[in-house]
């Protein structure tokens, strides 16, 4: 039973303040957790609370989210059974009473979500995957490594598209793609060294060069996976996730590099050329929030080839996933849990991805700390693919590393999703 909650404001990646909680349970056992953030957040997403108090973190503090934890969420949980998540998480949504967690925060509520999750494990002593997953939990996800950071991760010094990604899909485990994945970021490295380009990192620790068009970043992981002895296509693909609502003003999609701003139809021909061009397996957010209506178009035109995946559009939430498969405008669901705000939730979304055959994969946000909670909860929901950032920076090898630890004591029950972890296999 729960016997006491606190928490606290801690520092994420960007040197912002963010929420830590920590559950204390009758038996001893303890879970602490911290919930991350974005920076190109869906209008949809729940509501991330901040102070707005200029005169600490320039508006950023979350006092006001560790009030609520400690005065108002934890007399209310106290006594209640923590391995009880839907009833945990039900109480929470309960005492906030607002559609998109605003009143106490989005924040408070994931933060003790999580860290219940983890009391409860360690209670049951458990290992979170299996907690959550249960004892068939055992498949590793391909990690998708994005190793050349744009758009506002890079403050629109590099590329338009906010993220490309290597995806070894060809490893034979999770630990070889990770070598693999290391191995192909230092060859890039070495590419932009030669290039005289910035091998400066960005927010999810890619590299964040000048470049002058979209090619040109997608050329350079190209020639860096071959330079590491790597073949495109058969050991290593590419995903992307242009996060295009960035760039979308007025009805086109504005291509900084490219220096011209182009309507959606001619948009979706972007694509198409690339995913010719490239062994582009996966992309991300092709097209923005609010062009509903294109992104059928768009999965017509290459759904049966590519997975598609939306984030900003459908922010985590089952309603509007919901949606998505009925007028059929994608075939996968980014799936973040601050988005949505509680361990329950989250769940709700992946399943009703995967029961209607879409895809599910697991993100960080791209502002994190060292917590590695999606690394078990990705092998709980048996999701196949997650990302995390490059091979680089603390808080994004946290959670490659705790799935090196998963993958280690699993032993011969671990397998790697490869390929098939696409909802279009890779290969
Ligand atoms: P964010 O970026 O965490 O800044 O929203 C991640 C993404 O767009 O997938
Ligand atoms: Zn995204």
């Amino acid at each position: 039973l729960i016997e006491d909650i606190i928490a606290r404001e801690i520092l994420d990646s960007r040197g912002n303040p963010t929420v830590e909680a920590e559950v204390l349970l009758s038996d001893g056992s303890r879970g602490r957790a911290a919930v991350p953030s974005g920076a190109s957040t869906g209008s949809r997403e729940a509501l991330e609370l901040r102070d707005q108090d200029p005169n600490r973190f320039g508006g950023k503090g979350v006092r006001k989210v560790i009030e609520h934890i400690e005065e108002e969420i934890a007399p209310n949980l106290i006594d209640l059974d923590a391995s009880a998540q839907k009833m945990i998480d039900d109480t929470l949504l309960g005492l906030d009473g607002t559609n998109n967690k605003s009143r106490l925060g989005a924040n408070a509520l994931l933060a003790v979500s999580l860290a219940c999750a983890r009391a409860a494990a360690e209670s049951k002593d458990l290992p979170l995957y299996a907690y959550l997953g249960g004892p068939a939990a055992s498949r590793l996800p391909v990690p998708c490594l994005n190793v050349l950071n744009g758009g506002v991760h890079a403050h629109w010094q590099g590329a338009d598209f906010q993220e490309t990604m290597l995806v070894p899909f060809g490893a034979d485990s999770f630990r070889e793609a990770i070598r693999w994945g290391a191995e192909v970021y230092h060859a890039l490295q070495s590419l932009l060294l030669e290039k005289h380009l910035s091998v400066g990192v960005g927010d999810e620790g890619g590299f964040a060069p000048a470049v002058r068009s979209n090619h040109e970043t997608l050329d350079l992981l190209l020639a860096a996976i071959e330079k590491a002895g790597f073949v495109p296509g058969k050991d290593c693909g590419i995903a992307i996730d242009p996060a295009s609502s960035e760039f979308y003003r007025d009805g086109k999609y504005q291509l900084h590099t490219e220096e011209r701003a182009i309507g959606s139809e001619e948009m979706i021909e972007y694509y198409a050329k690339l995913v010719d061009d490239y062994p582009i397996v996966l992309l991300e957010d092709g097209l923005a929030e609010d062009d509903w209506e294109s992104w059928k178009q768009l999965n017509a035109r290459l759904g049966s080839r590519i997975e598609l995946v939306g984030d900003d559009i459908f922010c985590t939430n089952p309603e509007i996933i919901a949606r998505g498969i009925r007028d059929d405008i994608a075939n996968s669901v980014l799936i973040k849990l601050n988005q949505i705000g509680t361990v329950s939730e989250t769940f709700a979304a992946a399943r009703l991805a995967q029961f209607h055959g879409w895809g599910a994969f697991v993100s960080h946000r791209s502002g994190e700390t060292t917590d590695d909670f999606i690394a078990d909860l990705t092998v709980a929901l048996d999701t196949g693919h997650l990302k995390s950032g490059a091979p680089c920076r603390g808080e994004r090898v946290a959670k490659y590393n705790q799935l090196l630890r998963i993958e280690e004591e699993l032993g011969t029950a671990a397998t790697y999703a490869g390929a098939q972890a696409f909802v279009r296999p890779a290969t």
